[in-house]
């Protein structure tokens, strides 16, 4: 038997329902919010990571899937979307064409080779959006309460946003220095990435899980003492705008961020356990232009979906996942069958969700795959009525029977399925 790779998932049955409508959800959010969808390749050329979220991180240095094909080229599977969609505005020149700032949504698979465990996978699905050319805190704390919005109408009224900002480069530069000066002589006490994290990118030490419950680490400098003014007014105002949003958050100075283009606004979305960030991001104003367009400041996040779902799962929540068929579509001879797969064709055509008979069962097992399918309505064919122009409607909740003419079948499930999904089939049938 061949087996799924290590870190990847299959996602089926109740859980696969659990997803598409978190992806329905994100659609018609982002839709209200005014995003446009944006699809990047899933590989890219290689440079462009290393370029993009930094030689340092561990992104990076651990975990890409790089390879050659068959050209010799070096390609990698992204393990994010930012850089992505920064090179994607950059080559399609969207700086000049379109009005800014761009705000685009994107969702898809990425892939980091991490050690799998319980919402870590290899194999990761992220929903991001990111905002290309504002540098206004409004715009920060837009992105931050859609997140966080979203979170609240999956249920989920726990979580908090931990917010920190990372200053402009003056007071990324002095912090960068106050850390080393801190932790120089406490070097010998460090983990082996944190030394390596001291000489390369002192910042990343802050947020290190092995080295945080040492005594000396509780002590060290935090960024907010590091910000300059502007820098500290541009934080302020940004959680200004998030008490107007009546978004909840803290203000966290741990949070520094794995990826090395964050400046200003960084935040992450806690679930009550606060162990595993939901989703994340912050602002980059500088990307766009190290990777060669113009000067454009930007801000973004993406969220786990996976890590979504599983949170989804765990406590149990309860969407309002649909009925798989609504209706079903039984018969027992062939003149009978003719008719079925005419019905089902119009009432699908017609918008509604509807199943019906595929391996000559008799009726009995009919009725259940019916019921195992939640069918609301059962549409039962036989001979006799359908030379008299009319079918058997069972009502499967009530099991009350109707016959009505073959002709109003539309008309009378537009009356009987009150469903959204269906007033585009209402009006075209008034
Ligand atoms: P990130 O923090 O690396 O940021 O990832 C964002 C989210 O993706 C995480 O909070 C987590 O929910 C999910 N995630 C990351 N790695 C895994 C994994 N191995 N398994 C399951 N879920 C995972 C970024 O990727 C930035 N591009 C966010 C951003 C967008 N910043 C600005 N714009």
């Amino acid at each position: 038997m061949i087996i799924k790779p290590k870190g990847t998932v299959d996602i089926i049955d109740e859980e696969a329902r659990i997803w598409k409508y978190v992806e329905e959800l994100i659609d018609s959010m982002m839709e209200k919010y005014n995003y446009n969808y944006i699809r990047t390749p899933i590989f890219e050329a290689s440079e462009l990571f290393h370029r993009g979220i930094g030689n340092t991180s561990d992104i990076v240095t651990k975990e890409t899937y790089d390879f050659k094909d068959r050209g010799d080229r070096s390609l990698t599977l992204r393990p994010e979307g930012t850089a992505g969609v920064v090179r994607s505005f950059i080559e399609n020149k969207m700086y000049g064409t379109h009005n800014l700032p761009v705000k685009v949504y994107y969702n898809g698979t990425m892939y980091r080779y991490e050690r799998p465990q319980l919402g870590r996978n290899r194999e990761l699905t992220q929903f991001g959006v990111e905002v290309l050319g504002s540098r206004d805190p409004m715009m920060d704390a837009e992105v931050i309460s859609l997140s966080y919005n979203l979170m609240k109408m999956l249920g989920l009224n726990d979580v908090v946003i931990h917010i920190n900002s990372l200053g402009d480069k003056e007071s990324r530069d002095n912090y960068r220095e106050a850390l080393k000066n801190y932790f120089e002589p406490y070097l010998d006490q460090l983990c082996e990435d944190c030394k390596n994290r001291f000489h390369k990118n002192p910042l990343r030490i802050i947020d290190c899980k092995v080295d945080s419950s040492k005594e000396f680490f509780k002590k060290a400098p935090s960024i907010l003492d590091y910000l300059n003014k502007e820098s500290k007014d541009y934080l302020d105002k940004v959680l200004e705008y998030l008490d107007i949003l009546e978004v909840k958050y803290v203000v966290d100075d741990k949070i520094v961020r794995g990826l090395d283009y964050y400046n200003h606004t960084v935040f992450e979305i806690m679930g009550e356990d606060g162990k595993l960030a939901l989703g994340a991001g912050g602002r980059y104003d500088n990307l766009v232009k190290d990777l060669g367009g113009p000067d454009t400041p930007c801000v973004g996040f993406a969220m786990g979906l996976d890590r979504l779902v599983l949170t989804l799962r765990e406590r149990d929540i309860k969407l309002p996942l649909k009925d798989n068929a609504e209706i079903f579509v039984m018969y027992i001879n062939e003149e009978e069958k003719k008719y079925a797969i005419y019905i089902a064709n119009e009432l699908r055509m017609a918008g509604f969700r509807v199943e019906t008979e595929y391996t000559a069962r008799n009726l009995k097992s009919q009725f259940k795959r019916a019921d195992y399918f939640n069918s609301s309505y059962l549409i039962i064919l036989n001979s006799d009525d359908l030379n008299e122009g009319l079918v058997t409607i069972k009502n499967n909740k009530t099991k009350e029977e109707e016959k009505i003419m073959l002709e109003y079948l539309i008309y009378y499930f537009d009356e009987h399925l009150d469903d959204d999904e269906h007033s585009e089939s209402e009006e075209n049938h008034e």
